[in-house]
């Protein structure tokens, strides 16, 4: 290893999700596919390593799902707390630890966290007004309340951060804020929290961010660089709610921590019940040592969203206390897209881990190679149905299983499954031996370096590798003109199927277990060699993989469509709260009349727009409609609408809108037409 072999023990950990629903692809692919890689290759390298993880089971994110499922947080934390861990063994995600923030353990090592601070005079204590919803008697912090970020303009940004800039935010810096509870814009009120002074760790936090410049992934360097810029602000660490830990202080009764202050520091406390489990010493995974050189390697992979809390928020923690080492690297992920959209649990625009395991029984291996070959290292990628059913039968079933088949079926065939030689059975082609050197270099680099995809396309040059060395030496053929070449053939075959099952472990685990177990060795670790006693009797062989028919893809494809009409038919959007009055003369400033839509068509390059010809009883005319996607154009011609004739007209696209045609919608988000329940005259006045 190049770098990270100077460690002596190695502390992973992947983002603790939200025990508040299901886990999706994008999960997967985002802290947990590429960790557990890591972990793998760390532990087939003999490296000791500590993998953690565990449910975050505080915040707004679970109350606010426990008021949807009209439930208790700890009815919610449990249930999904159950759920994630169970899907994450069943894809072999190999933590040492799957822990949970609601344990005493967690609440502990919190609280003594926060008084080490608070003793040291770290904190700044503030009051300040807050926004409040009076309706719920609540002050809205965090998820509680969202608004338009003033960063990027995302009009869905939290109170605590946006999720499409990865902005840090204060509630009080969104634009239009409105309360998620009633809907309402909230009020201001005077409340006292402590608040960890960010503005007063810059010059540290850019000392120490700057030493990783060039060794960290650019898109995480990049904006931890960028926040510096814009410059840090002090940033509450506790909160007014009712779900969490307590504050462990007499004057901050009833209040609790900002669920970003303890949850990573669930990492620490996972590991220390870890260590309690298998009599390890924790302090050796976390604090300093008195020798700088015998400190852990701190790794956390998260995804974007999360690079704000682990590269600055959390690191000034364990620097403001002092005992504890700094993350060596933070590779974060970007986001996985589904078939052209963001992946979303509201609109249930999802693959669940749970449902593939339903569906797809025994081929955890499959989405961990689809996955792994699209992750979203650098940049934002996209899962497609399409996509995995030509990776899987193009590259795993033609290309690896197809390799290992081969050879299998031509060793009994030929052998009954007995590899025999003079003696021990090791790999004689030269031009294989050479090629296995130089890959073992690039994988090794690629892996220590977060490329994952092109790690997992190394291994797969072996299967290539291996087929385009039987398909030249033709065993099938020379068995009868030159046996031993014949057999020389087959066995480096074997003993290259041998070396590939030890690089696949990190990525395809069970894959590589059937491998071994076909070849009848025990597993080899990573880049071992691999050797055959004389008369080693090979088991019998199954198919690793197989094809994916276009009927299943059809299926899942219709699935999605089916569901996110589904979820279209129950949104629920907050009703718009009541205007304010206006007086009798504002309303008949409006000519608003009946008109009968003439024709309909979509407006090109766009996806919203309809343009209509309006006979409005007066002339006729254009308007441009923002319901393309409510409306098939054939579906409404010759309905009777109602239209504001007087507005001011509008180009849009190039096209001159005269009027405007009057639309309601309800909380599920139906659209519908404001017409007339019985025929009138086109130009009917509405009064
Ligand atoms: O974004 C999330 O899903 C958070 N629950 C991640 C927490 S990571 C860590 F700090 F605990
Ligand atoms: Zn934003």
């Amino acid at each position: 290893m190049s770098k990270l072999d100077n460690f002596k023990r190695y502390t992973i950990t992947s983002a603790l999700p939200y025990a508040n629903g299901p886990l999706h692809i994008g999960h997967l692919a985002g802290a947990y596919l590429p960790a557990d890689i890591f972990v793998r290759y760390l532990r087939l390298k003999k490296k000791n390593v500590v993998y953690i993880c565990g449910s975050d089971e505080h915040g707004a994110a679970i109350t606010i799902k426990a008021k949807k499922e009209n439930t208790t947080p700890q009815a919610i934390i449990d249930k999904y707390h159950n759920q994630i861990k169970e899907s994450f063994a069943e894809f072999g995600i190999s933590f040492d630890i799957y822990h949970r923030t609601s344990s005493a353990i967690h609440h502990d090592l919190s609280q003594e966290f926060f008084l080490n601070l608070y003793e040291k005079g770290e904190f700044i204590e503030k009051f300040s007004e807050q926004y409040y919803d009076e309706d719920y008697e609540q002050f809205l912090a965090d998820r509680y309340i969202t608004g338009t970020c003033p960063n990027c303009g995302y009009d869905h940004a939290y109170g605590d951060q946006c999720e499409n800039c990865g902005t840090s935010l204060n509630p009080t810096d969104l634009i239009n804020p409105v309360s998620t509870l009633s809907g309402k814009a909230p009020i201001l009120k005077l409340t006292k929290h402590w608040y960890l002074p960010l503005d007063k760790y810059q010059p540290w936090l850019e000392k120490w961010l700057d030493e990783k410049d060039g060794e960290w992934k650019v898109n995480v360097f990049g904006q931890c660089k960028s926040w510096l810029k814009s410059g840090l602000q002090p940033r509450s660490m506790t909160r007014d709610l009712d779900w969490g830990i307590d504050v462990p202080l007499e004057e901050a009764k009833g209040k609790k921590l900002y669920v970003w202050m303890d949850a990573p520091i669930g990492y620490i406390s996972a590991t220390k019940q870890w260590a309690a489990d298998t009599g390890n010493d924790w302090n050796l995974y976390w604090k300093k040592q008195e020798n700088e050189a015998d400190d852990a390697c701190l790794i956390h992979f998260i995804g974007k969203d999360n690079i704000v809390f682990h590269c600055i928020i959390f690191p000034s923690i364990l620097n403001a206390h002092g005992d504890y080492i700094l993350p060596q690297n933070v590779p974060a992920n970007e986001f996985l897209n589904l078939e052209g959209e963001k992946l979303s649990t509201s609109r249930n625009h999802a693959v669940w881990l749970h449902e593939y395991l339903e569906e797809f029984p025994g081929k955890q291996d499959e989405l961990r190679y689809v996955l792994t070959s699209i992750l979203p290292e650098t940049s934002d990628s996209e899962f497609t149905w399409k996509d995995y059913q030509a990776r899987v039968n193009n590259e795993l079933v033609a290309i690896l299983g197809n390799f290992v088949n081969r050879v299998m079926i031509l060793m009994h065939k030929f052998y009954d499954g007995r590899v025999e030689g003079n003696n021990e059975i090791t790999l004689t082609d030269k031009t294989i031996a050479g090629q296995l050197y130089d890959f073992y270099n690039d994988l090794e680099k690629n892996i220590e370096e977060y490329r994952f995809r092109q790690a997992l396309q190394n291994v797969m040059d072996i299967a290539r590798l291996g087929n385009k060395y039987l398909t030249e030496k033709e065993p099938w053929k020379t068995i009868k003109t030159n046996p031993d070449d014949a057999r020389e053939a087959l066995h480096n075959c074997l003993v290259l199927i041998g070396r590939m099952a030890a690089c696949l472990q990190p990525f395809l685990p069970g894959t590589a277990e059937k491998i071994f177990d076909m070849l009848n060795i025990p597993p080899v670790g990573f880049s071992d060699d691999v050797k055959f006693e004389n008369g080693h009797q090979l088991n019998i062989s199954s198919l690793l993989f197989e094809k994916v028919e276009d009927s299943v893809i059809d299926a899942q494809i219709q699935k999605l469509l089916d569901k996110k009409q589904a979820a279209q038919a129950t949104k629920v959007i907050p009703l718009v709260p009541a205007k304010e009055n206006i007086n009798f003369d504002a309303f008949a400033a409006m000519d608003i009349r009946t008109g009968t839509i003439l024709a309909a068509e979509k407006v090109s390059k766009t996806k919203k727009l309809l343009k209509l010809t309006i006979d409005t009883g007066l002339d006729e005319r254009t308007v441009v409609s923002g319901i393309a996607e409510y409306y098939e154009p054939e579906a409404i011609i010759g309905k009777q609408v109602s239209i504001l004739v007087n507005l001011e007209p509008r180009e849009i696209k190039g096209i001159l809108s005269q009027g405007m045609i009057l639309m309601a919608e309800d909380t599920n988000g139906k659209l519908s037409f404001v017409s007339p329940v019985d025929a009138l005259h086109n130009g009917s006045v509405v009064r």
